[in-house]
C-alpha cells in the first residue's frame, strides 16, 4: 500500500488516452490512495463521469459552478486536503493553460488556486506534430520552469495512426512515477550499477548449471534507487522479471559475461554506487561441449571439469576510485559470523546478509547489514519495502566521508 493515506486529485483533459485513466484510477485505489476525479468538458467526450465515479468511488466534478460543494468553491476545496494533483491525459491546450495561468474551467482554476507546496504532475498525450510544435515546446519548458513535473510522454504508435513522441505513459508507468514523486530524492543524479539474478553456466548448448535466485531482490533495489532519483543500470542474469521502469537493463547469461558487462559500464560512465546482488556461479564448466552431450551407454556419465569464475564484487572493490560497493551474502547458517567475515574478505564498506534458501524466489526477506561499526537487522518484510530501507541506508552512508 505505497500510497496509503494519500489523496490524489486526478484531472482528466480531452484525449483518447482517457480510457487508460480508468485503469490508473483502479491502480491508485489498490495501493491505498483516495482519488478525487475532476474532468474538463472535453474529457467527458472520451470517458463518462459515471465510469470515473464508479471506479474512484467519489463524486466527479466537471463544473466550476457545481453547487454540491457547501461553499460553492470546488476550485479551492478539492485541493486543500490533497497530497498531489495529477493531470492525465494532459492535452496540448491544457499545457498552454497551465503555462499562462488560465482560469476558464474548474480544472484550470483549481490548478492556479492550488497551495504553493502541492505537487502538480502532468502526463502529456497528443499527436506527434502537436508535441513537437514550437509553441507546445515553449509551454512545456515554461511549466517545467514553474516546478510542474512532466511525466513522459513516450514515443510510439498513436491513436491518429501516426507514430512518434506524444503517447501518454502507460497506467503502470504513471503509477510508478506518482509513487516515486513521494520518495525522498536521496540519490538524486547519482549513477547506480547493480548485478541481479542468477548466472547460467553452460554444460552444452542445451544444458547448464544455475541456481534458485529469482532476481526479485536486485530488481527491487534497482527500482528503489530509481525512486530515490538515481540513474540506474542493471546487469541481469536470466530472470522472468520485467525491466523496472526507466532502468537500463543489460542482459547476460554467464558470470564471465556479467563481469565483462560490469567492467564495460564502469569504463563508460563513472558509477557512484555498485550493488552486487547477483547469485554468481563460483565455477564454470571448463570442458563445456559445443555439441549436445549424448548418453552413449547405461553406465557412462559425463566428466565435468570446473574453472573458477572472476569475483565481480572483489574486482570492482579493488579498483582505484571504486564506487561505493555493497555486497550480498547468501548463507545457509551462521549469518552473523559469515557476514562480518565476508565483508572483510570482499573489502566492501557495506555487506547485506540473508539466508539464501529462506529468500530465493520469495516475495519476502529479512536482511542483516554489516558495516565497520557492526551489524543492524532489517526485519522480515516484502522485498520492495526492504529495498527502500536499504537504499535509505546506502544514501546515509554515501553522504558520510568514506
Ligand atoms: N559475487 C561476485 N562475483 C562472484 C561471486 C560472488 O560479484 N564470482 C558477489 C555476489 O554478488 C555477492 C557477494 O559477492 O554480492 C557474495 O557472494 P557469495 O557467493 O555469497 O560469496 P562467495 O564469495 O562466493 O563465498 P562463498 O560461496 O564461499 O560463501
Amino acid at each position: 500500500m505505497r500510497l496509503a493515506g494519500k489523496k490524489i486529485v486526478l484531472g482528466l483533459t480531452g484525449g483518447v488516452a482517457c480510457y487508460k485513466i480508468a485503469e490508473l484510477t483502479r491502480a491508485l485505489g489498490k495501493v491505498g490512495a483516495t482519488v478525487q476525479v475532476v474532468m474538463t468538458d472535453a474529457a467527458t467526450h472520451f470517458i463518462t463521469p459515471v465510469t470515473m465515479q464508479a471506479l474512484s468511488g467519489n463524486t466527479v466534478y466537471t463544473d466550476q459552478w457545481d453547487a454540491r460543494i457547501h461553499n460553492n468553491m470546488p476550485h479551492i476545496d478539492l485541493t486543500r486536503d490533497a497530497d498531489a494533483i495529477v493531470i492525465a491525459p494532459c492535452s496540448t491546450d491544457f499545457i498552454y493553460k497551465l503555462a499562462h495561468g488560465a482560469c476558464n474551467d474548474l480544472l484550470s482554476t483549481l490548478c492556479v488556486a492550488r497551495p504553493a507546496h502541492l505537487p502538480l504532475l502532468v502526463a502529456p498525450a497528443m499527436n506527434v506534430e502537436m508535441w513537437q510544435n514550437p509553441a507546445t515546446q515553449r509551454n512545456v519548458a515554461q511549466i517545467r520552469a514553474d516546478g510542474i513535473q512532466v511525466l513522459g510522454p513516450a514515443a510510439g504508435d498513436q491513436a491518429c495512426g501516426e507514430t512518434g513522441m506524444g503517447r501518454m505513459l502507460e497506467p503502470d508507468q504513471l503509477l510508478t512515477e506518482i509513487i516515486a514523486s513521494f520518495q525522498a530524492k536521496s540519490l538524486s543524479g547519482k549513477h547506480v550499477l547493480l548485478t541481479a539474478g542468477p548466472t547460467f553456466e553452460p554444460i552444452d548448448p542445451v544444458r547448464g548449471i544455475t541456481n534458485l535466485s529469482s532476481g526479485k531482490m536486485g530488481y527491487a533495489i534497482a527500482r528503489a534507487a530509481w525512486e530515490a532519483g538515481a540513474i540506474v543500470t542493471l546487469v541481469s542474469g536470466p530472470t522472468a522479471l520485467d525491466t523496472p521502469y526507466d532502468v537500463r537493463r543489460i542482459q547476460v547469461q554467464t558470470a564471465q559475461q556479467m563481469h565483462d558487462a560490469v567492467m564495460a559500464q564502469l569504463q563508460l560512465h563513472k558509477q557512484d554506487v555498485f550493488v552486487a546482488v547477483a547469485a554468481v556461479a563460483d565455477w564454470r564448466v571448463a570442458n563445456a561441449s559445443e555439441q549436445k552431450l549424448k548418453k552413449t551407454s547405461d553406465t557412462d556419465t559425463p566428466q565435468l571439469q570446473f574453472a573458477q569464475n572472476p569475483d565481480i564484487l572483489a574486482a570492482v572493490a579493488a579498483m582505484p576510485d571504486a564506487p561505493y560497493c555493497v555486497g550480498f551474502a547468501a548463507e545457509s547458517e551462521n549469518l552473523l559470523q559469515y557476514g562480518a567475515a565476508k565483508r572483510l574478505k570482499k573489502n566492501v564498506p557495506l555487506l547485506v546478509g540473508n539466508i539464501g534458501h529462506h529468500t530465493f524466489g520469495r516475495d519476502e526477506n529479512e536482511l542483516v547489514l554489516f558495516d565497520a561499526s557492526g551489524h543492524t537487522a532489517l526485519p522480515r518484510a516484502d522485498k520492495q519495502t526492504l529495498a527502500l530501507q536499504l537504499v535509505a541506508e546506502i544514501s546515509l552512508r554515501l553522504a558520510l566521508p568514506h
